[in-house]
């Protein structure tokens, strides 16, 4: 018995397919809107999805099935096409849907291509063995006590609805928690929406979150409708949320004290059922005596509160988060597992790791992508840039001959690349503090940090 999504936003066709498929034992779910449809994904994993074109408001499948590849969801999809969308359905094809179906879709077919898509997804899972995408997006490894007690918070604070605060320097696992969090609750159903207050330009904010009419600044050209509307009934994940105004922070707490928002530019309040999750890898504390936090906003906030500490505090779980990055990016690569030697074993224990697992990860996939059959400590020192003095020196010289020459561009990026690197060692792998030291905002560096691939 296969489990399978149906997405359409009428509900006539939803009952037509469920009647079409009631024969073959399935059980069926369905959705209405592309948002459902990703809720009900993270908490029903489907074996398959039946998925319309077209939606309500003249949106298409297109950028939710391109989201789905960001995501590396990789449940096998049947696109539900009208004549008018087989442009739609061409590029669905493109993105990885298994097959299209025009309407109206003949009970026969709609039965076969079911089959088909079951099957042939079932042999695409033998193949890859037991670590799927889905795992590897979503767990939480690590057996360390404060990893331990992280998980049982997430569980704790997951069932209950309370408003929760994610603390933890960059790439430890914020977003990972606060997924988490999200499937444990009774939410999981509705939908998780992320705002990075840290990627969107201060003076943008206040629309994300609470929306804007047409007219209420320049450049507001139309209608916008908020993030913290588009989640009623769910969840919304606020990262970075040391980053926002102190105007958007006064107006986040009254939403939270009343559950009211105020769509920018109307004068009319609506009321919106939405569970917070924050996360910050600020020093809250601290921003709040520099006068850039609100302290009462902290306290709403810090009630049920995660920590999630640096890697280097947690050093029992470098080795298994290690094993696992290497053994999925093998299966993903269809190469075999690498073994990894004790010499490496003891140069990854011994790193500061100022990315956290995100710098881990990018290590794991980096020595897979660089060794044959092991990893050995040479291969680690090499990704880690952890060269002897004399190999560092040599690494900034001057060319030697033209042909070592590099564009001035390039040769800017990797001068650059590798000082921001060893200022954040300085630095104790802290983002907000290297930012500081290096006079650049925490925002910037932490841009510049990811296009290094330091993050
Ligand atoms: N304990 C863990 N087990 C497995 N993977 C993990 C773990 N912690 C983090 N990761 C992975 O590391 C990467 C970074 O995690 P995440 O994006 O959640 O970090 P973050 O704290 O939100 O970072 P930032 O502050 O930079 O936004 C992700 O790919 C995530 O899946
Ligand atoms: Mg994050």
């Amino acid at each position: 018995m296969a489990s399978i999504l149906i997405v359409d936003d009428e509900k006539r066709v939803r009952d037509g397919i469920k009647l079409s498929l009631s024969g073959l034992a399935h059980e069926l779910h369905e959705a209405e809107t592309l948002e459902e449809c990703h809720a009900m994904i993270g908490r029903l994993s489907p074996d398959l999805i039946l998925l319309d074109v077209h939606f309500k408001g003249g949106a298409t499948c297109i950028p939710f099935l391109e989201r789905l590849q960001t995501e590396k969801v990789q449940i096998p999809l049947l696109v539900l096409s009208g004549a008018a969308s087989a442009k739609e359905a061409a590029e669905a094809m493109k993105l990885g849907a298994y097959d299209f179906l025009e309407k109206p879709i003949s009970a026969d077919r709609l039965r076969v291509s079911v089959q088909n898509a079951l099957n042939a997804s079932k042999l695409k899972a033998k193949t890859e063995a037991a670590t799927t995408e889905k795992n590897v997006r979503t767990d939480i490894i690590g057996d360390s006590p404060s990893i331990q007690k992280v998980k049982d918070l997430i569980n704790q604070f997951g069932r209950r609805d309370a408003k929760v605060l994610i603390t933890g320097d960059t790439g430890t696992g914020k977003e990972l928690v606060a997924h988490g969090i999200w499937r444990a609750s009774t939410r999981a159903a509705k939908p998780f929406i992320l705002i990075n207050a840290a990627a969107i330009p201060e003076t943008l904010i206040e629309s994300e979150l609470f929306g804007h009419q047409k007219g209420a600044f320049t450049g507001a050209v139309s209608n916008q409708l908020g993030k913290l509307e588009m989640a009623d009934g769910g969840t919304v994940f606020l990262d970075e949320i040391g980053e926002l105004s102190l105007m958007a922070q006064s107006k986040l707490l009254r939403f939270l004290e009343t559950g009211e928002i105020q769509v920018l530019g109307s004068n009319k309040i609506k009321i919106c059922d939405v569970r917070l999750i924050a996360a910050t890898s600020r020093d809250l504390p601290a921003e709040i005596r520099a006068g850039r936090f609100r302290e009462d906003l902290y306290f709403r906030l810090n009630v049920a509160r995660i920590e999630i500490a640096a890697l280097r505090e947690r050093r029992e779980d470098i080795l298994p988060i290690f094993a696992h990055f290497v053994s999925s990016v093998c299966l993903r690569y269809n190469e075999p597992i690498r073994l990894v030697e004790e010499s490496a074993k003891s140069a990854l224990l011994n790193y500061p790791w100022p990315g956290n697992v995100r710098e881990l990860r990018n290590v794991a996939e980096r020595s897979v992508l660089l060794s044959r059959d092991a990893i050995d400590r040479k291969l680690i020192l090499e990704i880690v840039g952890q060269q002897s003095p004399a190999a560092t020196e040599a690494d900034v010289d001057l060319p030697k001959s033209v042909e070592e020459v590099l564009h001035l561009k390039d040769y800017r990026k990797k001068a650059e690349s590798r000082y921001v690197a060893h200022v954040l060692k300085l630095a104790d792998g802290s983002v907000t503090k290297a930012a500081q030291i290096l006079g650049v905002d925490r925002s910037h560096l932490h841009q510049k940090l990811k296009d290094f691939g330091l993050v």
